[in-house]
C-alpha cells in the first residue's frame, strides 16, 4: 500500500468530516420530513434507516471499516433471526449492532488508524472503546435496553475478554452475537495488515475459537444460516434470495 502523507491525510481527514456532516444534516432534515403524518409503529424503521446513514459517514474516516458496522448489523440480525428473536427484539439487536464501535471516536487516530498490528500500550487504549461506547449512547432513552449488549461485545465465552471478563450465559445474548458478526466481518475484509480471508477458512476460525472466544452453538447456527442460505446485502439489511439446502 502507498504511504500517505501527512497533508494527504489531513485532507482526507476534512473531506471525511464534510462527508458526515453533509449526511447528518440530510439526515435529520429527512428524518423530520417522513416523520410528519407517521404512526408510531413507522417510527422504528425511519429511526433505523437515519442512524445506518449516520454511521456509515461516519465511517468514510477509515477505507478500511467501511461500512463494517452495516455489515455488523446485517450479521447479527441474520444470526439473531436463526435463534428466534422476534422483530421487536431484531429490531434492538440491529440498533445495538450498528452502534457497537460508536467509542472509537474517543480513539487517537495514530492507533484507530495505524496500518499494523498495535503494541500491547496500544491495544489498551483500543480496549477502551466499548465502554466509551456505552457512556456514549448511555444519555439517550432509545438505547437504554441495548447498552449492554455494546459494553460487553468483547466479553469471551471463557471469561478472557474484557471490560469485565464476564463468562458464558452472563454475557448478554446481543454481545455474544455481536463478537462473532464482528469478528467474521474483520477476518472476511481486507485490512491494512493482511487481506480478506476466505468464507471457509473464517468458518474454520470460528469453529477453532468455539467455547473459548465464542458460545459453540451460535457459531454453529451462525454457519449454517450462511452456508445453507442465499443473502444479498444492500446496506440496508440482508435479504433472503433462497434456501440453497
Ligand atoms: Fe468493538
Amino acid at each position: 500500500m502507498k504511504k500517505s502523507t501527512k497533508r494527504q491525510v489531513i485532507q482526507k481527514e476534512k473531506e471525511a468530516n464534510v462527508v458526515f456532516l453533509k449526511t447528518m444534516k440530510e439526515t435529520i432534515f429527512s428524518f423530520d420530513e417522513k416523520a410528519n403524518g407517521l404512526n408510531e409503529e413507522q417510527y422504528p424503521t425511519i429511526l433505523l434507516e437515519s442512524l445506518r446513514a449516520i454511521i456509515s459517514s461516519l465511517e468514510e474516516k477509515d477505507p478500511y471499516t467501511h461500512g463494517h458496522s452495516i455489515r455488523v448489523s446485517e450479521y447479527s440480525v441474520l444470526l439473531g433471526r436463526a435463534v428466534g428473536l422476534n422483530e421487536r427484539e431484531l429490531q434492538e439487536l440491529e440498533l445495538c449492532s450498528l452502534f457497537h464501535d460508536i467509542g472509537k471516536i474517543g480513539i487517537p487516530d495514530n492507533v484507530l488508524l495505524k496500518p499494523a498490528r498495535l503494541s500491547k500500550a496500544e491495544f489498551e487504549i483500543m480496549k477502551s472503546h466499548p465502554v466509551r461506547s456505552a457512556k456514549i449512547l448511555e444519555k439517550i432513552t432509545a438505547f437504554k435496553n441495548v447498552l449492554p449488549g455494546i459494553k460487553y461485545h468483547h466479553e469471551r465465552f471463557d471469561g478472557l475478554g474484557y471490560p469485565e471478563g464476564l463468562k458464558g450465559d452472563a454475557i448478554p445474548l446481543a454481545a455474544r452475537i455481536i463478537l462473532i458478526a464482528d469478528t467474521y466481518d474483520a477476518m472476511t475484509s481486507t485490512r491494512p495488515y493482511r487481506l480478506a480471508l476466505d468464507k471457509q477458512v473464517a468458518f474454520d476460525e470460528l469453529r477453532k475459537c468455539a467455547g473459548s472466544q465464542f458460545d459453540a452453538d451460535l457459531v454453529e447456527k451462525f454457519i449454517h444460516a450462511l452456508e445453507n442460505q442465499e443473502w444479498r446485502t444492500h446496506g440496508k439489511g440482508l435479504d433472503l434470495i433462497k434456501n440453497i439446502a
